[in-house]
C-alpha cells in the first residue's frame, strides 16, 4: 500500500431515542461505525466517529412523565445506559451527543436563524396526523386500520400553527446532486429508492415546529413553539462537526427506516444555509431474530447485554458482521452464533493460533526463526489476495466480503499444516521445520491485523503473544510478508475460543 496524506473522515450512526433501553438493532449500526472506524485508523486517516442519543420531544416527554420523572432525569437515564453498553463493546466513539448539550442546542438556535434570514421559513397552519411513535407527521395513506404500521398506535391529530421550511425549493438541486453521488447513497437500491421518492411526486413544505411539545429547543424567535424533533435531531452532526471543523460529514449510518430525513430533508436543510450536503450515506438493512420481526409485543427483542453474559464481546462483533452482508436484511439467531462459536472461531481460527504457537513451544523454545530463505510451498499470494479484498470490502463497507477474506486464509493456514505435517519434520527435518513455523507464525500476524477492526481484543491478544506491538503502526510496512522478527519470543497462552456443548 502507497504512503498517502492523513485524511479526515467523519463517521456518524443515528442519535438513538432514549425512549427504551438499547437492542441488538443500535448495537448493529453503532459496531458498523466503530469498525469502519477503526479499519480508517489503521489506514493512517484522522477519524472522528460520532454518535449519542435524540432525547426531546414528545414520545420521550410522555414516557417520562408515565415513570413520575423529569424529561432530563429520565433521559439522562437511558442516555447514560447506551454510553455503557458501547463502552462494554469497546465501541471508541470521539463524541457521544446528546441533544440536551448545551453546545447543540445553541448550534440549532443559530442554525434556524439562518434558515429564516435565508427567507426559507414562514408561519402557516399544521393539520394532519403525527404518530409520536415515529415522530413523524403522516399521510392517511399511510395508515393500516388506522394506526401507524409501525407503532401499532392512532396518530394524534394536530391543528396547530407552526413554522414550515420550504423545501420543494430544493427538488432539483437534490436530484442531481444524488444521481451523480455527490451525496453518495449506498445500496444502489436505496439511492433509486430516493430518486423515485423526489421525481416521483410533488415535495411539500414541512413543519418544522412544534405548539404544544414542550420538552425541545424553542424556537429562537417564538418561544410559543419547539423545534421538530427531526430537525433538532439531525442538526446534531452539525454540532459535533463545528468545533473542529470536520462539516461534511463523510458517512451517515443508519437503517432504511431513516433514508428520506436523511437523504431528503437533512441536505436540503444544509443547502439552504449554504452548507456542503454529507457526503455520503450507507443504509444497511433490519435484523429479525429466528425468522420473525423483533418487537417488544413479541417479547423477542435482544439486549445486547445479555449476549455479553454468554459470549466475550468480539464473538458478538464478528458474529454480527460475518452473518449476512451489511445492506440486506438478516436474521439473527443464538443457534447459528453457537455454530459460528464453534465451527468458525473455535476449530479454526482458534485452533490454529494454538497449534501454530504449541509446535513453536515445542519445537523451537517459542523462538521464531527466519530463514534468509524461506518458501517451502507456502504461497504468499493469499496473504496479498487477502489484504486486497480486505481493503476494497472494508472501503466499501461489505464487511462480511472481509471477513470470508479473512476466513479463507485462515482455512489455508490450516490446511498447510495438514499438508505439510510439522510433527514429521521435527523428527526428519529440522530446516524445513523451521520455515514452515515461520510462514504459520506470520501468516497469524497478519491475520490479526485484518483482524483488528473486527475483533480488537482478539487481535491484541494475538499480537501480544508474538510480542508486537503495533501502535505505532504504519500499515504498509505491517503489511509486509516477513515483518515477524527472528528471535521473537512468543508466548503460547490460553485457548482463544474454547469449545462450548
Ligand atoms: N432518533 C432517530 C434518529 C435520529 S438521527 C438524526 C431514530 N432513533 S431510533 O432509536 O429509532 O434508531 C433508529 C436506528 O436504530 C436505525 O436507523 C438503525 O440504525 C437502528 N435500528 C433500530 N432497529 C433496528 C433493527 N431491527 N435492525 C437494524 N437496525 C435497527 O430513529
Amino acid at each position: 500500500m502507497e504512503e498517502r496524506l492523513r485524511l479526515k473522515y467523519f463517521i456518524t450512526t443515528p442519535i438513538y431515542y432514549v425512549n427504551d433501553v438499547p437492542h441488538i438493532g443500535h448495537l448493529y449500526t453503532t459496531l458498523a461505525g466503530d469498525i469502519l472506524a477503526r479499519y480508517h485508523e489503521l489506514i493512517g486517516d484522522e477519524v472522528f466517529f460520532l454518535t449519542g442519543t435524540d432525547e426531546h420531544g414528545a414520545k420521550i416527554a410522555e414516557v417520562a412523565e408515565k415513570k413520575g420523572i423529569e424529561p432530563k432525569e429520565f433521559t439522562d437515564q437511558i442516555s447514560a445506559l447506551f454510553k455503557a453498553l458501547w463502552n462494554k463493546y469497546d465501541i471508541r466513539y470521539d463524541r457521544f451527543i446528546r441533544t440536551t448539550d448545551t453546545d447543540h442546542e445553541s448550534v440549532v438556535a443559530d442554525f434556524l436563524n439562518k434558515l429564516k434570514e435565508k427567507d426559507f421559513i414562514y408561519k402557516g397552519e399544521y393539520r394532519g396526523l403525527y404518530c409520536r411513535g415515529c415522530e413523524t407527521y403522516k399521510k392517511p395513506s399511510e395508515l393500516v386500520n388506522g394506526k401507524c404500521p409501525d407503532h401499532n398506535r392512532v396518530p394524534d391529530e394536530l391543528a396547530e400553527p407552526a413554522y414550515f421550511f420550504k423545501l420543494p425549493q430544493f427538488k432539483s438541486q437534490l436530484i442531481d446532486l444524488i444521481k451523480n453521488d455527490a451525496l453518495l447513497i449506498q445500496p444502489e437500491i436505496r439511492k433509486n429508492e430516493v430518486l423515485s421518492f423526489l421525481e416521483g411526486q410533488e415535495l411539500e413544505d414541512v413543519a418544522i415546529s412544534r405548539q404544544n411539545v414542550h420538552w425541545g429547543i424553542p424556537v429562537p424567535w417564538d418561544e410559543s413553539q419547539t423545534i421538530y424533533v427531526w430537525v433538532d435531531a439531525l442538526i446534531n452532526y452539525y454540532t459535533a462537526a463545528k468545533e473542529k471543523s470536520l462539516w461534511p460529514a463523510d458517512m451517515h449510518l443508519m437503517a432504511k427506516d431513516i433514508l428520506r430525513f436523511h437523504c431528503v430533508i437533512w441536505p436540503a436543510m444544509l443547502l439552504a444555509i449554504g452548507e456542503k450536503p454529507p457526503k455520503s450515506v450507507f443504509v444497511h438493512g433490519y435484523f429479525t431474530i429466528d425468522g420473525t420481526k423483533m418487537s417488544k409485543s413479541l417479547g423477542n427483542v435482544i439486549n445486547p447485554n445479555d449476549l455479553l453474559t454468554e459470549y466475550p464481546r468480539d464473538v458478538i462483533r464478528v458474529f454480527l458482521f460475518k452473518a449476512f452482508p451489511f445492506g440486506g436484511d438478516g436474521d439473527f439467531s443464538q443457534d447459528l452464533l453457537r455454530e459460528f462459536y464453534n465451527g468458525q472461531l473455535a476449530n479454526e481460527l482458534g485452533n490454529l493460533v494454538q497449534r501454530v504457537l504449541t509446535m513453536l513451544k515445542n519445537y523451537q523454545n517459542g523462538v521464531v526463526i527466519k530463514q534468509s530463505e524461506s518458501d517451502s510451498g507456502f504461497d504468499i499470494s493469499k496473504v496479498n489476495d487477502a489484504w486486497k479484498i480486505w481493503g476494497e470490502s472494508l472501503q466499501k463497507l461489505q464487511f462480511d466480503i472481509g471477513l470470508k477474506a479473512i476466513w479463507a486464509l485462515i482455512k489455508y493456514a490450516n490446511q498447510y499444516i495438514d499438508d505439510n505435517k510439522p510433527w514429521e519434520m521435527a523428527k526428519t527435518d529440522k530446516e524445513n521445520l523451521q520455515v514452515v513455523l515461520y510462514n504459520l507464525v506470520e501468516v497469524i500476524r497478519h491475520l490479526s491485523i485484518m483482524l483488528l477492526p473486527y475483533m480488537p481484543d482478539t487481535a491484541q491478544n494475538i499480537l501480544k503473544r508474538l510480542q508486537t506491538d503495533i501502535s505505532d503502526h504504519n500499515l504498509s510496512e505491517l503489511q509486509k510478508w516477513g515483518n515477524l522478527k527472528d528471535g521473537t519470543e512468543i508466548s503460547l497462552g490460553e485457548a482463544l475460543f474454547p469449545r462450548r456443548g
